[in-house]
């Protein structure tokens, strides 16, 4: 004998489709309430800043110890003039994110003061970009340089006749003294040796040296794995874009 209360079947799929499209409303609701919030932008600017943050003292430790461990972590983010580089310059991009006047002048001021690196307002630094001498460094203009790439100090990344601003790939170092200048692209795992003068394109896996700089294939790269295909990246690990 069918239940007294028992609700038909119709009625039963009608009032879960109901509660399904209640749910996405309130939801929705919720979103938009949110996003016109006066938090929201903050908010959203400390989630983008505290990740940057965690993908960078995971990937320069991985750099400097070759894996991760949380002592390596808790000293890089300590004592390395590499984590306060990226440090400051997270703190630049929330900064102007959030449009605080002057707050983006005068972290810059503090990072070209403490740590002898100027980077313009409009350069773009991937995760882990390692300075393992900041001193002397200066990159300008809309420069874009990729994820765990690093400078070995007292470098250029210019505009050689106010023509544009390089490219830098990742995994790509930058030996002491080197200058990278005009709108090029120094491709992915590149190596530019001590005091080059780069002012053409490098493709993949090459060795740059030399004033004008001279291109030759890197010896070890037909032997080398590419980075990425040895472990998964960091910054896919906490699932960040560049
Ligand atoms: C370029 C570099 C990465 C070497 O790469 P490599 O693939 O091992 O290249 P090799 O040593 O086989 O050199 C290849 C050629 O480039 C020349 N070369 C290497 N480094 C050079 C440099 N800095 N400037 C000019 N020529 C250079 C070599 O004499 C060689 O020339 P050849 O083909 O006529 O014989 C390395 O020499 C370099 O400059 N590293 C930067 C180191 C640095 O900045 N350290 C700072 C520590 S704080």
């Amino acid at each position: 004998m069918s239940e007294v209360n028992e609700v038909p079947v119709k009625n039963q799929d009608t009032s879960r489709r109901f509660e399904r499209f209640s749910h996405r409303a309130r939801g929705n609701l919720w979103r938009q309430f949110f996003e016109l919030s006066p938090l929201a932008r903050p908010a959203g600017q400390m989630t983008r800043l505290a990740k940057a943050l965690k993908a960078d003292a995971l990937e320069l430790t991985r750099s400097e110890h070759g894996e991760v461990h949380a002592r390596a972590v808790a000293s890089m983010v300590v004592t390395s003039d590499a984590y306060r580089v990226l440090l400051l310059q997270r703190l630049r991009e929330a900064a102007r994110g959030l449009r605080i006047p002057l707050s983006n002048h005068a972290l810059r001021v503090a990072q070209t003061a403490l740590l002898g690196v100027e980077i313009g307002k409009n350069v773009r630094l991937g995760r882990g970009v390692y300075f393992v001498h900041s001193l002397g460094t200066v990159i300008g203009g809309d420069a874009q340089v990729g994820q765990r790439v690093r400078f070995y100090g007292n470098n250029t990344v210019g505009t050689a006749k106010d023509n544009g601003y390089p490219i830098i790939e990742d995994d790509v170092w930058v030996g002491a003294g080197a200058r990278i200048l005009g709108p090029i692209t120094v491709g992915a795992r590149s190596r530019i040796g001590a005091n080059a003068v780069v002012l053409q394109n490098v493709p993949p896996d090459s060795v740059a040296v030399g004033i004008p700089a001279r291109i030759i294939p890197r010896r070890d790269a037909a032997n080398s794995e590419p980075i990425e295909s040895l472990r998964p990246s960091v910054a896919d690990v906490v699932n960040l874009g560049m």
